[in-house]
């Protein structure tokens, strides 16, 4: 088990803030990301947590990313639009059409708002959480680097596209589902490789798109339940990719590849106000109603109880935002050390090695 450090968010945030704006990034936009990452550790999603500072910091600092991007916004209809954005920083840019969405969404009772050339843009809770604090309810998706065998296929075509939801409910916190649309992030098996252990064979496939256990072997990742998911990650390709004119499938670009090159990715967001279609108060007490009822149901052999999808994260968040976030030591480490980067993953093919 790697060695990890509990971190207080504070110091967290101007840790991530301070490495980022060494890098290159403006503050505002650094502050941005510095809330993302944090936000994401104190969900638990490690993956998209601090760990991506280093990466970051790399392109950032190679001009992979816009620093001073000039972010439009056009309004294609009462409730569509679209936010160029330079390929700034992916959670500026997709906070900044998150807003425009929001308005828009208020204003008209419903907004389609794609977000037209960024760079990652992290967790897609972040964003969805944050309209459903809005009264909103929200789904988010995006395009991710081609790293993903389509069903029955041995090469790479679409990536691990994810797809997040939230709601408002009656108390607490929104409902949040958020979820790549592959078995397992790419992550899990960088795990594996660094502690030698085999993978589930559901996972993941070799060159020649067989299944493998062998986390050094994988070549690509494999839809979630199998043509399921692989329709599911088409339709994020054509809403998020196609839609917006922008490439799609094995042609999206890669996390990896060429740190200098702008990434060029596209996002959606899709808002929906529910006072246009129930009032606000039964919405929000039929959410809370559904909670009660699974948190009723008596758990499975082997489980302690029923979560509502996304409650995992919730609670995690709750105990980390109040006690302090879980690091890994190597990130802490990097973050308090005076290095910007460790220029190791540019050119490492769709893969990254770390
Ligand atoms: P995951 O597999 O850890 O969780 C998926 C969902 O299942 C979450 O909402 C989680 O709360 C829920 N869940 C897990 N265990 C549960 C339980 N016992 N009961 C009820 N619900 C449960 O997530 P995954 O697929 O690994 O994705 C991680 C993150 O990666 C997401 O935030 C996603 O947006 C992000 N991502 C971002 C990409 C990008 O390019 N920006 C690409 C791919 C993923």
């Amino acid at each position: 088990m790697e060695e990890t450090m509990i971190v207080q968010p504070v110091r967290l945030h101007e840790l991530i803030q301070d490495k980022l704006i060494q890098a290159g990034l403006k503050e505002e936009h650094a502050d941005t990301v510095a809330e993302h990452l944090v936000f994401a550790d104190a969900c638990g999603i490690h993956s998209h947590g601090a760990v991506r500072v280093d990466y970051y910091a790399e392109r950032i600092a190679k001009g992979g990313v816009t620093t001073d991007p000039q972010i439009t916004f056009e309004r294609t209809g009462a409730s569509t639009g679209i936010v160029h954005g330079d390929n700034g920083v992916g959670q500026y840019v997709a906070l900044r059409a998150l807003e425009y969405a929001i308005d828009q969404a208020k204003e008209s009772g419903a907004a389609i708002v794609g977000v037209k050339r960024i760079s990652h843009c992290g967790a897609l809770s972040y964003y969805v959480k944050r309209a459903a604090e809005e009264n909103l309810i929200a789904i988010s998706m995006c395009q991710s680097d081609p790293m993903v065998v389509p069903f029955g296929g041995s090469e790479n075509y679409f990536g691990t596209n994810p797809i997040a939801f939230a709601a408002p409910r009656e108390y607490g916190a929104p409902v949040v589902f958020d979820m790549a649309t592959t078995v397992q992030a790419w992550g899990k098996i960088l795990d594996a490789r660094s502690k030698n252990q085999d993978i589930p064979d559901t996972w993941a496939v070799d060159v020649n798109g067989q299944p493998t256990t062998n986390p050094h072997e994988v070549n690509g990742l494999l839809p979630m339940a199998g043509p399921k998911g692989f329709g599911l990650m088409m339709m994020v390709d054509v809403l998020s990719g196609i839609l917006l004119g922008l490439p799609f499938g094995k042609n999206v670009s890669s996390m990896y590849n060429d740190l200098t090159e702008k990434r060029n990715l596209g996002q959606l967001f899709i808002l929906i106000d529910p006072r246009r279609f129930t009032d606000l108060p039964s919405f929000k007490h039929s959410i809370e109603t559904m909670i009660g009822e699974l948190h009723d149901i008596a758990p499975a052999a082997g489980f302690k109880q029923v979560y509502y999808p996304g409650e995992t994260n919730q609670v995690k968040y709750d105990q980390y935002m109040a006690e302090g976030i879980p690091v890994a030591k190597r990130v802490l480490d990097y973050l308090e050390s005076t290095t910007i980067h460790f220029d190791q993953y540019g050119e490492t093919g769709s893969f990254a090695t770390k």
